[in-house]
């Protein structure tokens, strides 16, 4: 099973590239996944025009399940309302034979800062602990740990402790997040926590490279690809949900040079 992970596209940014959007659209499709995950920040500012040129292209997804949250600029100026007519409810859930995807949407009105918030702690729990022997993954737009590179920290939820305790509570396998622009992955308790870069815009911080996520299930194994658009693709992480051994691939931002978790692989 095939998922993939496409973040902060923000259509209606001048820092948006059209042809690295279609891209990126085109070489998802060629992977014919089973799900594809939206996770947020599709706009710029909120406003209707962008919301309708992203729809237009994620409409171009050949895909069933197709999984879409709002990011905080998704929210400005009451952009969620365009966000509830084109793509529905905010939160969501997507059962799979093998894995169950959960995504939520962290955003505030007009602020940059999110949260899971306390009334939405039952339907995370309870969707996750219905479903115990699948591969249980959580999609959330704002940061649950911090991301190094991002600048001086603010981007985690103001919840995150106790989202974090809820995921590890219910055996969360893998979370995927969006927000800061920074493709990222921490691994904490058993669970990955993997952050996608921005596929579509040049709205980047320091080396970083504009990309996706490609996600590989199989037996209850996980493979994690980040994928540059027109380019080639890295395996960041590999991990088997049932037995949690664990390969950890990922380079330290900002230096260039491999971290100490792993060497860092090209698989064209
Ligand atoms: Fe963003
Ligand atoms: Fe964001």
């Amino acid at each position: 099973m095939t998922i993939c992970q496409i973040s902060d596209i923000h259509c209606g940014s001048p820092y948006f590239i059209s042809d690295l959007l279609e891209r990126s659209i085109l070489e998802i499709n060629e992977l014919d996944p089973e799900a594809v995950v939206v996770s947020g920040d599709l706009t710029n500012a909120g406003y209707r025009q962008e919301f309708e040129t992203a729809a237009e292209y994620i409409r171009r997804f050949d895909c069933q399940n197709v999984m879409v949250i709002p990011g905080n600029h998704d929210s400005r100026n009451v952009g969620y309302i365009h966000f509830e007519r084109l793509f529905g409810d905010r939160y969501s859930c997507i059962e799979f034979e093998d894995a169950v995807m959960v995504g939520i949407d962290s955003s505030e009105p007009d602020l940059n800062d999110g949260r899971v918030g306390r009334e939405h702690y039952d339907f995370i729990h309870d969707t996750f602990a219905k479903t115990e022997d699948k591969l249980k993954i959580f999609v959330i737009h704002h940061h649950l740990i911090p991301i190094p590179g991002t600048g001086r920290e603010r981007n985690i939820i103001y919840d995150a402790g106790d989202v974090l305790e809820l995921l590890a509570d219910t055996r969360v396998d893998l979370v995927l997040s969006g927000h800061k622009h920074v493709p990222y992955s921490w691994k904490l308790e058993d669970m990955f926590i993997v952050n996608a870069g921005t596929a579509s815009t040049t709205r980047l911080r320091g080396n970083t490279r504009p990309c996706y996520n490609v996600i590989e299930i199989e037996d209850g194994r996980v493979r994690v690809f980040r994928k540059y658009p027109f380019k080639d693709r890295e395996l960041i992480v590999d991990f088997d949900a049932r037995t949690h051994e664990y390969r950890h691939y990922e380079e330290i931002q900002g230096d260039g040079r491999p971290g100490d978790r792993g060497q860092r692989r090209t698989i064209s």
